[in-house]
């Protein structure tokens, strides 16, 4: 198989360009590198099967230009804005990244008659939902990002393109995702700043922002897994058993770096920033009958995380 895999020089991208390509597959990493960088691909490079395009998946001409020179058999759409805090001051971020990217790739997919597709959502379609157990079937999504409602807003448009061309497409909605070659998030965020200061650190919110994380491998392994799905949307959330605060992530990592004495600093206030959900309760009963189980709860994959970046 041919993949096409857009966003495939980001975190969980070159995750999943590496399995693919351990698979068999050939593989076209497809990106901008305005998030993902050169690093994260750097030892698939040399692989047989492997190749990068430098381009932008919002632009017709950019992306069409890879569908016509690759032809490829399955497109993997990672590509986005995935620094949600980050477009919270500037939303165009999310219409070109996370939003227009979907619908020219789908454009590309209806003209070049490509018709197998992973999507990359998010449990941030949600919006903030905390006493609900949100499952595939919630109503009355309203996301609270706009980030969430790009991603939404993606989801509709699978929907329709789908159906009018005939697609299968597999989405998963999942909630924070760390591992290796880790590009944004608290975890990212935390060790660098104590790494530049060991005395003290500065938590947003309150700290008691609780939520899942699933390991980057535990999501490529689900991706495999289901990525041949029949005619349609096929839609799971894909997360994790438990969860982890904020200030129990600042603890693991203090503890892993040796540092002993951080004064936590807390900004205050339940979310971290504005269009953070601070707690969610996950229903994960529909993967987990179709036969798909984390390996790694919640506080594992931060403390391997941890571990693996202080490796890097
Ligand atoms: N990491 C998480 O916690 C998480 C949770 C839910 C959903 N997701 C989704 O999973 C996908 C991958 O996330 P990630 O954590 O690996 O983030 P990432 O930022 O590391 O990867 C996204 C990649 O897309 C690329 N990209 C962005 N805009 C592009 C454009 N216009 N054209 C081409 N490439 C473009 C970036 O350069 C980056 O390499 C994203 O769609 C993200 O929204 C991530």
């Amino acid at each position: 198989m041919k993949a096409l895999v857009i966003g495939g020089a980001g975190f969980i991208g070159s995750s999943l360009c590496r399995r693919l390509l351990e698979m068999g597959n050939e593989v076209v990493c497809f990106d901008n590198f305005s998030l993902g960088n050169e690093n994260n691909i750097k030892d698939l490079k040399s692989k047989k099967g492997f190749s990068v395009i430098k381009g932008d998946a919002s632009v017709f001409e950019e992306i069409d230009k890879a569908f016509n020179d690759n032809k490829p058999d399955y497109v993997f759409h990672l590509a986005a804005n995935s620094d949600i805090q980050a477009s919270a001051t500037n939303p165009n971020v999310e219409y070109a990244n996370t939003y227009s990217t979907t619908f020219q790739i789908l454009s590309c997919m209806r003209k070049h008659n490509v018709k197998k597709m992973f999507f990359s959502s998010t449990s941030a379609v949600y919006g903030d939902k905390r006493d609900v157990a949100l499952d595939e079937n919630t109503p009355n999504l309203a996301p609270i990002s706009y980030y969430g409602a790009a991603k939404l807003g993606s989801e509709a448009l699978i929907s329709a393109f789908s159906y009018m061309n005939d697609l299968s497409v597999l989405v998963f909605r999942f909630p924070n995702v760390i591992g290796e070659n880790l590009t944004h998030g608290v975890i990212f965020d935390f060790m660098h700043r104590l790494k530049d200061d060991g005395t003290q650190l500065r938590i947003l919110g309150d700290g008691k922002q609780t939520k899942p994380y699933i390991y980057v491998q535990d999501l490529v392994d689900a991706i495999i897994k289901f990525m041949d799905v029949p005619q349609g949307v096929t839609l799971y959330n894909v997360g994790v058993e438990g969860a982890t605060s904020v200030t129990k992530i600042a603890d693991i990592i203090c503890e892993e770096m040796g540092l002993t004495n951080v004064k936590y600093n807390y900004t205050g206030g339940e979310g971290g920033w504005k269009g953070d959900v601070p707690r969610f309760n996950y229903c994960l009963d529909k993967i987990h009958a179709a036969g798909w189980q984390a390996k790694y709860n919640s506080d594992e994959a931060v403390r391997m995380t941890v571990k693996k970046n202080l490796e890097a």
